[in-house]
């Protein structure tokens, strides 16, 4: 058991507002991690700030032990780290299996050269590369819609889709946010097996989500942010019974 992430005291201001207050926190590489807080708290902010989207004001973020917090994006994704978005980004007039072919574009090493002439090696990878869409489709149970316009599916197939082309990446960590919004209960379930399967196939999983049940059933650590703040990090038991916890958010919750 090893962090394959270390965040170390990040903050992240805009403008006079202090979004992320000196947060610490590691994951480990084998561990599903969830993170809570109400609307506005800095969830998705500690997520730009972990991805190289939007990096932090000051602190630092080690990657795979090395420290990441002035890479870019792309270093990110190069080496492992995978992410979705709170509102679905998928390439829409794109069918589904070129959706994931663009999550592993950097697997596909074929020059300018051979594409121009078609070599056998191109077209070798472009058979393995064929193969593994396949298998992460079977995987996420969308084969039947391969050849669809990633637009016109469902909003929980959409994010199937997504969740696909990152792990076509080959993540060793993948970064959810809100994956269940506009999910109906029966996705909402097969999609904590699913992140259980994912977690089985090898990457480590950190995911925010509002839906408690849903995160008390998937998660190993839960981390709570409250205003930008960590308020606890524990096992779902230890966090659901903090009673600071229950005042900032469980409470909250139970009024609505
Ligand atoms: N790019 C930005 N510019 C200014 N303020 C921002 C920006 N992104 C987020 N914020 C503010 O930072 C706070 C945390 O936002 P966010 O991380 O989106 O919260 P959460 O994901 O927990 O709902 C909010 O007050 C939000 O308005
Ligand atoms: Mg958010």
């Amino acid at each position: 058991m090893a962090a394959i992430l270390k965040i170390d005291n990040v903050c992240k201001n805009f403008a006079g507002l202090k979004a992320l207050d000196g947060i610490n926190l590691e994951i480990n590489d084998d561990e599903i991690f969830g993170l809570i807080g109400p609307n506005g708290a800095g969830k998705t902010t500690l997520f730009n700030a972990v991805s190289g989207f939007s990096g932090p004001s000051s602190g630092e973020v080690y990657f795979c032990g090395e420290n990441y917090t002035k890479k870019p994006t792309l270093d990110y994704c190069v080496n492992g780290l995978a992410r979705t978005f709170q509102n679905i980004r998928v390439f829409g007039d794109m069918s589904v299996i070129e959706n994931l072919k663009v999550g592993m574009h950097k697997n596909i090493k074929t020059n300018l050269f051979d594409t121009v002439i078609h070599t056998k090696k191109q077209k070798e990878e472009e058979r393995a590369a064929k193969e593994k869409c396949e298998e992460i489709m079977e995987f996420l149970g969308i084969t039947d819609v391969a050849g669809e316009y990633a637009a016109s599916l469902s909003y929980g197939t959409q994010r199937l889709v997504e969740i696909g082309r990152a792990l076509a990446s080959d993540p060793k960590l993948i970064l959810l946010d809100e994956p269940t919004a506009g999910m109906n209960e029966q996705e909402t379930m097969a999609l904590m097996e699913l992140i259980k399967k994912i977690r089985k196939r090898g990457p480590a999983v950190l995911v925010i989500e509002h839906n408690m049940k849903f995160m008390m059933n998937l998660c190993d650590r839960i981390a709570v942010l409250n205003f930008g703040r960590l308020l606890t990090v524990g096992t779902p038991e230890d966090v659901q019974n903090n009673p600071e916890v229950i005042e900032a958010y469980l409470g909250k919750e139970e009024e609505e």
